[in-house]
């Protein structure tokens, strides 16, 4: 069986989707790159002819990667009914559904469960959150959570080529501070209750996908100049006292986790960028706390990596 897939957005996202669909050697058919205008361009090493994501492009389409911006002109609000009606899976990288009832919010190899009877679409989540319940699901599992509290170092690129253009070519209309010898304790707008954007996600997704709805969760979310690569300092509350040996073994067996025991050897998003895993390291243990230390390529596990599971679940789950 091979597939028809349509990718919506041609910014780093999409193309990172282009190569991981390429890595993972998912069965395609078809490959159709869509984005607001049509051009020749490469991407990850191919040529394409880029149409325009219009309702017509998603005739015989069966899974489409929406990996375009959000918001009410957004792709995937614009977009994704209509590849929904003509027969396609709808896999959206943005937050417009992701808090939706009725929309699983998936990463695998916490709940992939969530698949069951969905509707048609499906919500990746947020990098930064992606990244910590796949290291927050084996110690949930273990010992059972009371209360999380991170704050994230965050990549550039999280902010797509605009970001990466303010650190590397000082574009200044993306950051509301310079981000270049700089770090932003701010992503995306604050609220009333005084949280960012990024930190509302962390909290209300992490909370859906580790079906956990009251679990006490504070983010501090700051923004680094660092190209590619979230990290993030986690400090969790479990639900008795744990030896080092078995936190080690819990995060040492866990699904997606690239861990090393060792004190000294710690995960940077320097080597995390370029590999699908989600890393751990700095692991620290005293009564009933853990903290640790992870990070994990944002436009992989973060984003592209994480939306090719999904529909390699679907594909599993059909056979
Ligand atoms: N970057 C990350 O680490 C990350 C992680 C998780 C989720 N996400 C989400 O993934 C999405 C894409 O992010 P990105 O980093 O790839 O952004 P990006 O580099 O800025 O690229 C955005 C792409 O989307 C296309 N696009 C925008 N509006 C569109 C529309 N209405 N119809 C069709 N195409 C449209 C643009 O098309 P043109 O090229 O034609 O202008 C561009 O190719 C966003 O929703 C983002 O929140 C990003």
């Amino acid at each position: 069986m091979t597939y028809t897939v349509a990718i919506v957005g041609a910014g780093l996202v999409g193309e990172r989707l282009v190569s991981e669909l390429r890595r993972r050697e998912f069965p395609i058919r078809e490959l159709r790159v869509l984005a607001r205008s049509a051009r020749t361009v490469e991407i990850a090493g191919e040529m394409f002819e880029v149409g325009v994501a219009e309702p017509e492009a998603f005739e015989g389409v069966n899974f489409a990667f929406f990996a375009g911006t959000e918001g009410e002109k957004g792709a995937a609000v614009q977009l994704a009914e209509e590849a929904i009606s003509r027969g396609a899976v709808v896999i959206d990288n943005g937050s417009d559904f992701r808090l939706d009832d009725g929309v699983p919010l998936v990463v695998p190899e916490v709940n992939e469960d969530a698949l069951e009877g969905h509707n048609g679409l499906i919500a990746n989540a947020n990098c930064s959150t992606t990244q910590m319940v796949v290291t927050l699901a084996p110690l949930a599992k273990a010992f059972g959570l009371k209360k999380v509290v991170v704050s994230t170092y965050q990549a550039v690129s999280g902010s797509g080529r605009s970001g990466v253009e303010a650190l590397e070519d000082g574009r200044e209309d993306v950051y509301p501070k310079p981000i270049a010898r700089n770090a932003i304790p701010l992503i995306g707008s604050i609220g009333d209750d005084g949280l960012s954007t990024e930190e509302r996600k962390m909290v209300l997704e992490s909370r859906k996908i580790l079906s956990l709805p009251d679990l006490e969760v504070h983010a501090t979310t700051v923004r680094i100049p660092v190209h590619t690569g979230h990290s993030e300092s986690v400090y969790v509350e479990v639900e008795r006292d744990v030896e080092m040996a078995e936190v080690l073994e819990a995060f040492g067996e866990a699904p997606g986790i690239v861990f090393s025991g060792d004190a000294d050897d710690f995960p940077t998003p320097l080597e995390a960028a370029g590999d699908p895993g989600t890393f751990v390291g700095r692991v620290r243990v005293e009564g009933s706390t853990i903290n640790y230390w992870c990070v994990s390529d944002n436009l992989l596990k973060g984003a592209a990596t994480n939306a090719v599971q999904i529909a390699e679940s679907l594909v599993k789950a059909r056979v």
